[in-house]
């Protein structure tokens, strides 16, 4: 195209609106692209009620255990729950869950397997070796979780637990951001310095105005003490959930925990029963 047509950016004395330019024009489709998928994505996330992380300062507390039988507790207790496996360095529900099968497919609709109740979606099904490490940059998570969410087909949920990266790096915040969560449990250990990783973490989601639903303890017991969650969520003003002890029935269990000993599902149910006061749902 020559200057000075009717069209032309900045041309004096055009008449009607100017063309765009290629980058405009590409600017505008993805500004488009966006408005669309947010659009699908509320809709999507409109039949879920409540949806809450689970995360922590650092891995290893319990985070994986915490969200598996804090969801098996919830759809126990009638509800619709589905649990999303957003630890995308390490995605670990569907190990700790024993599904192996992945989700069956039509076009691009994902429909996630169901075990103990509950409706699993992990970056694992999606995994060829497990032992692969997956290096995700920001703007990937952001994708890569969008499309989780706007291609599964969960149905009505009353919950989704959705299972985090632990820590304060790019990787727990983009999810967090990505999610729209309603509020976030926070997993600590009795022990001093993943109390301060806590106290680290609960900062960072207040900071990003997020919600703190409170703190769950894990590991209480005689080795490792008991208390600190209490201490730790005075501290910080948010409740306390509950504690959950240090027990073998973990180890090399096949079926969740909850379901394998009273003691566990009453702590369990103790959990649910003060999130759901916070939350404020019967
Ligand atoms: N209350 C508990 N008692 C005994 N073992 C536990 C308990 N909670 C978690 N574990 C074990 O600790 C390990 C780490 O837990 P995991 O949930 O994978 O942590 P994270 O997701 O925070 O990295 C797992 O082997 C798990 O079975
Ligand atoms: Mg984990």
């Amino acid at each position: 195209m020559t200057t000075g047509q009717p069209g032309q950016p900045g041309t004096p004395g055009q008449v009607g609106p100017r063309k765009l330019t290629p980058q405009e024009e590409a600017r505008l489709a993805q500004m488009k692209q966006q408005f669309q998928q947010r659009k699908a994505l509320s809709e999507k996330l409109g039949r879920i009620k409540k949806r809450i992380g689970v995360y922590s300062g650092k891995g290893g507390v319990g985070k994986t255990t915490v969200a598996v039988n804090l969801a098996v507790t919830l759809a126990q207790e009638g509800g619709n729950v589905g649990l999303f496996d957003c630890d995308i360095d390490c995605p670990n529900v569907t190990r700790v869950l024993r599904v192996s099968e992945g989700p069956t497919h039509e076009n691009e609709v994902f429909y996630p397997p169901q075990a103990f109740g509950v409706k699993v979606m992990s970056m694992a099904f999606f995994q060829s070796n497990e032992e692969e490490a997956i290096i995700w940059r920001g703007p990937m998570i952001h994708n890569a979780i969008n499309q989780f969410l706007q291609n599964t087909e969960w149905g009505d949920l009353d919950w989704l637990v959705c299972d985090l990266p632990p820590g304060t790096s790019d990787a727990p915040l983009t999810v967090m951001q990505t999610l729209n969560l309603d509020g976030f449990v926070i997993v600590a250990t009795p022990q001093e310095l993943a109390v301060l990783d806590a106290k680290r973490s609960i900062n960072m989601v207040k900071k990003m105005k997020l919600n703190v639903l409170g703190v769950v303890e894990n590991f209480s017991g005689d080795l490792f003490g008991s208390g600190a969650g209490e201490d730790l969520a005075a501290e910080t003003g948010v409740p306390f959930l509950g504690r959950v002890a240090m027990r073998r029935e973990y180890v090399n269990a096949n079926k969740p925990p909850v379901l394998v000993l009273d003691a566990i599902a009453d702590e369990y149910q103790e959990i649910t029963k003060n999130l759901r006061r916070v939350i404020g749902v019967g």
